[in-house]
């Protein structure tokens, strides 16, 4: 008789990946992803600054990363002033230690047709998505090389990298910029240790996209994936701790398609 394995279930996955007493800093952490993300590397181990605008949802999150037993720290921070994140890692680093991994996750989207985009729309899309996770990469890079230390950056980008999503032309425009953007940080960072890479989801349901995927038109795009669905919030937090931890000491450069296929539709 053969047993069925359990299913595997993310959010009780407790492999450290090295990951133990390793101080992670979280953008975009008030929802989805990020949110998951900071779970994750609590769970392995991790002290973990979370940062966002929100400030209410910093403040329950850190509660909850404290309850796995790390420490945590809720860091408000709009990424498109310059000045405050530079500012952000000096206090990060104060209070939790040197940064060793960046989760480089705020993001926002804007599903429009070009002709309709305004100067206002495309600023506001290039300066969060591009702009804030440069100079938010460049702050946490110079502490690591001033201190000698090496580290993990890791940028979250889209699959929108690689094929224009529909209406959704500067988004994809930004998230390709972050793939080359990464390439470029892992070619100049590679005699310092720090190694960076991209990954690029798919469809995931989170407040970004909750509204369209309910959608009928909506429903009609998730039906012509291959598995007729998209992912959970949990769903790439094997890869980040992947690209987090010691273990992908040889992996800087890369753009990691995370999509369960949806870019093969
Ligand atoms: N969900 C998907 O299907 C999908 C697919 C591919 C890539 N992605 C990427 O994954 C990342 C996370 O997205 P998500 O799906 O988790 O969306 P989400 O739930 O809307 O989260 C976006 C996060 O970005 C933060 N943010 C936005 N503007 C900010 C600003 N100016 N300053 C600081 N933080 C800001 C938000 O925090 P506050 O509002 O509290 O500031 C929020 O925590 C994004 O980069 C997105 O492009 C998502």
């Amino acid at each position: 008789m053969t047993d069925t394995p359990a299913a595997y279930d993310p959010a009780a996955d407790r492999n450290d990946y090295g990951l133990k007493d390793k101080v992670a800093f979280v953008t975009g952490a008030t929802s989805g992803l990020g949110r998951q993300f900071s779970l994750a590397l609590a769970r392995a181990g991790c002290h973990v600054v979370v940062s966002g605008r929100r400030r209410e949802r910093l403040d329950a999150l850190v509660r909850e990363v404290e309850a796995l037993g790390v420490r945590a720290m809720a860091l408000p921070l709009d990424v498109n002033n310059t000045q405050a994140v530079r500012d952000a890692v000096v206090q990060a680093e104060r209070t939790l230690g040197p940064i060793w991994v960046l989760v480089n996750n705020s993001g926002v989207a804007l599903t429009k047709r070009i002709v309709d985009i305004t100067p206002e729309d495309y600023d506001w899309l290039m300066d969060t998505n591009l702009k804030a996770a440069f100079f938010m990469a460049q702050s946490v890079a110079r502490h690591m090389i001033d201190g000698k230390r090496q580290g993990r950056i890791i940028n979250i980008a889209s699959i929108g990298a690689f094929k224009p999503l529909g209406q959704g032309s500067i988004y994809s425009m930004s998230k390709a910029a972050v793939v080359q953007m990464t390439k470029a940080m892992a070619l100049e960072w590679a005699r310092y240790g720090i190694n960076v890479n991209a990954i690029c989801p798919g469809y995931i349901r989170t407040e970004m996209n909750a509204d369209w995927f309910d959608s009928e038109i909506g429903q009609r795009q998730m039906q012509a994936f291959p598995r007729r669905r998209i992912g959970r919030d949990t769903d790439l937090n094997g890869l980040l701790l992947l690209l987090a931890s010691e273990g992908s000491q040889f992996i800087t450069g890369s753009a990691m398609v995370a999509d369960d296929g949806q870019l093969l539709a």
